[in-house]
């Protein structure tokens, strides 16, 4: 049983790769700890809940609200949760979120911790503190930053995820890629999700490898005001397309990130919006879709990166190199009601 710390400016978190979810026994006190999970998580491994407080929670975005908050800090008080109790959310992003946020507010702040069940927590959502709920269609609009202080790996709960699930978090893959890794978007290029489905170590090694670009990102931006921002390429217009027409996560961060890599040639002169879409295209994600410009607009200006009149933008210079651009809020909406 071995982890490795990760510092953060205001915490440190052990990160258990290739752990089991028998671990969590050793990392903390089963008497004085509660489970956040959801149905599906729950209901695929009941057998590992035995023993453990668990509260389960209905599964989906649409639960990621503050009535779901409400709803766990009563069940804390219950449980008669107290300063010393530690909050684990075993789940996807959603599982993480609600968790990280309830952990911070109950009683000022308790400890959490995070067993992710999802391609897209282990190498995303699990890491980097933000943990946050919707507000109507505005995605992560209240929340907080803090650490967790441990993330537990157990790659054996890979097994009961859908298809879909294994696409939303290779979108992800894919952007830190984009952004940071071009070895790593070259190695994709070569695969696809059946190759890795079928391949116990290449997804484990994908799955580290992704969680420390994001560790490393995060390590050096916290607070999000440079380099932390790359995470965001294809968040912008995603999040504005997720909630607004249904849309996976994954998915809408696919049409963002293909829609960013053309607005990339016209402004930085990138020259591989093509190859992005084509390894979007071989992870089962979609590209260029039609949307409602000015709906989706209204919803995108609103975003967290706008900063007065200008808007933080994530593009790319290069494959393996994002890059920042603040763009003034009336030229992106030419840009976007330019797009084909
Ligand atoms: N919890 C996800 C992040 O901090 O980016």
């Amino acid at each position: 049983m071995k982890h490795i710390n990760y510092r953060f400016s205001t915490a440190t978190t052990a990160f258990w790769f290739d752990g089991s979810f028998s671990y969590l026994k050793k990392i903390v006190d089963q008497k004085y700890s509660v489970i956040i999970t959801d149905e599906n998580v729950y209901d695929a491994h009941s057998k590992k809940f035995n023993g453990w407080n668990t509260i389960v929670l209905k599964a989906g975005e649409d639960y990621k609200v503050q009535a779901t908050a409400d709803a766990v800090i009563e069940q804390l008080l219950e449980f008669e949760a107290d300063r010393k109790t530690t909050l684990i959310g075993i789940g996807g992003g959603v599982i993480t979120d609600i968790t990280g946020y309830v952990a911070s507010v109950y009683m000022r702040g308790i400890n959490f911790g995070f067993i992710p069940a999802s391609l897209l927590a282990l190498v995303d959502a699990s890491i980097g503190g933000k943990n946050g709920i919707d507000v109507g269609v505005y995605k992560n609009m209240v929340g907080v930053i803090r650490q967790p202080s441990f993330i537990l790996h157990d790659m054996s709960l890979l097994g009961s995820l859908p298809q879909r699930e294994w696409e939303n978090g290779f979108a992800e893959i894919i952007k830190h890629a984009c952004i940071k890794d071009a070895a790593m978007f070259r190695q994709l290029e070569t695969n696809n999700i059946p190759f890795y489905q079928k391949n116990k170590k290449a997804i484990s090694d994908l799955v580290r490898r992704n969680a420390i670009i994001k560790v490393k990102v995060v390590q050096q931006d916290e607070f999000e005001k440079g380099d932390r921002r790359l995470l965001n390429f294809g968040h912008t217009l995603g999040h504005a397309l997720e909630n607004q027409y249904e849309l996976m996560h994954g998915q809408a961060v696919a049409i963002g990130m293909a829609y960013a890599s053309v607005i990339s040639e016209e402004m930085t002169g990138f020259k591989d919006a093509s190859r992005v879409a084509r390894l979007l295209l071989q992870y089962d994600l979609p590209t260029f879709a039609e949307f409602d410009k000015q709906r989706v607009f209204s919803v995108m200006k609103m975003d967290k990166k706008r900063e007065k009149k200008e808007m933080n933008y994530i593009l790319l210079e290069k494959i393996g190199k994002g890059i920042v651009r603040s763009i003034p809020i009336n030229k992106l909406e030419n840009i976007i009601n330019e797009l084909q």
